[in-house]
């Protein structure tokens, strides 16, 4: 396990708020070839090959084979916003995608070489994942002027183990800013109880309700403007949010999910990897 580089008040600030804000952790290069690569993704994409919208308002829109086979593919999902009444693009493709996923990571060079490295394994030891594995990685493109809203959530919800270790990798490969839907999350939310676990139910997805706890209201939430190359980690229980983008300006964020290999992960997560697809960490 590689040295932690975070120090100790960033891990106590991590234990205390639930989450973390690293400026800068990504140069300027690394930026450019992830932004690149991910409008190339979008340009090589058929529309017309069946591609799922992908409504963040209900998630009964993702409930089909195509999100279950994302899980070891590379797969664009539109904007709920990008389709009319039939089902036609409103909006050129290049600004109709949602996000991409689920397997950027070990699918594709860029992404691969952008997600691993000895810096996010000493970020994801320093937080206490002893045997990272990296289940997830997801462009999400918060398109302008169609960019939907994400309603408050934790991320365990969709990666539940025993006990809960999944840990959220935020990266801002774009400014994110009150406008343009910048994250909101609640400090100190990752002490509350898990909401809801998506589950895959003998090939069917549904949301499970776990526990009744209301979610923040705007009063407990903050939120997080932050620059290009900013990460932001934070824990999987951590409840958090972010805005519709009715501005001008995209907002594309490049997120990971890890857990630690330590601890039960949940056979009935929607994500699963095939034996001749192992889960991997960061090195
Ligand atoms: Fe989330």
């Amino acid at each position: 396990m590689p040295e932690a580089s975070l120090s100790a008040e960033q891990i106590a600030v991590f234990r205390s708020d639930g989450y973390l804000v690293l400026p800068g952790f990504k140069g300027a290069d690394e930026l450019l070839a992830a932004v690149q690569r991910a409008h190339a993704i979008v340009e090589d994409f058929d529309p017309g090959q069946g591609a799922s919208r992908f409504s963040t308002r209900d998630r009964s829109l993702v409930a089909d084979a195509r999100l279950i086979d994302s899980a070891e593919q590379v797969h664009c999902f539109f904007e709920e916003e990008a389709l009319d009444d039939q089902g036609r693009l409103r909006v050129p493709k290049a600004q109709s995608i949602n996000k991409i996923g689920h397997a950027l990571h070990d699918r594709d060079a860029v992404f691969q070489r952008f997600s691993h490295g000895p810096e996010l394994a000493a970020v994801a030891a320093g937080l206490g994942l002893q045997h990272p594995q990296v289940w997830q990685s997801q462009l999400i493109f918060k398109q302008p002027h169609i960019g939907g809203e994400v309603g408050w959530h934790q991320d365990a919800t969709f990666f539940v183990t025993t006990p809960h270790t999944v840990t959220t990798f935020w990266f801002a490969l774009e400014e994110a800013t009150l406008d343009n839907g910048c994250l909101w999350v609640q400090p100190g939310g990752h002490r509350t109880p898990l909401r809801e676990q998506y589950i895959c139910d003998e090939g069917r997805l549904r949301m499970q309700p776990l526990n009744t706890t209301p979610w923040p209201d705007t009063t407990r939430a903050v939120p997080l403007p932050v620059s290009a190359g900013t990460l932001v980690v934070f824990h999987g229980l951590l409840p958090h949010c972010s805005a519709a983008n009715r501005s001008a300006r995209s907002r594309l964020a490049y997120t990971l999910h890890a857990t630690d290999g330590t601890a039960a992960y949940s056979p009935l997560n929607w994500l699963q990897r095939g034996a001749g697809f192992p889960v991997r960490g960061f090195d």
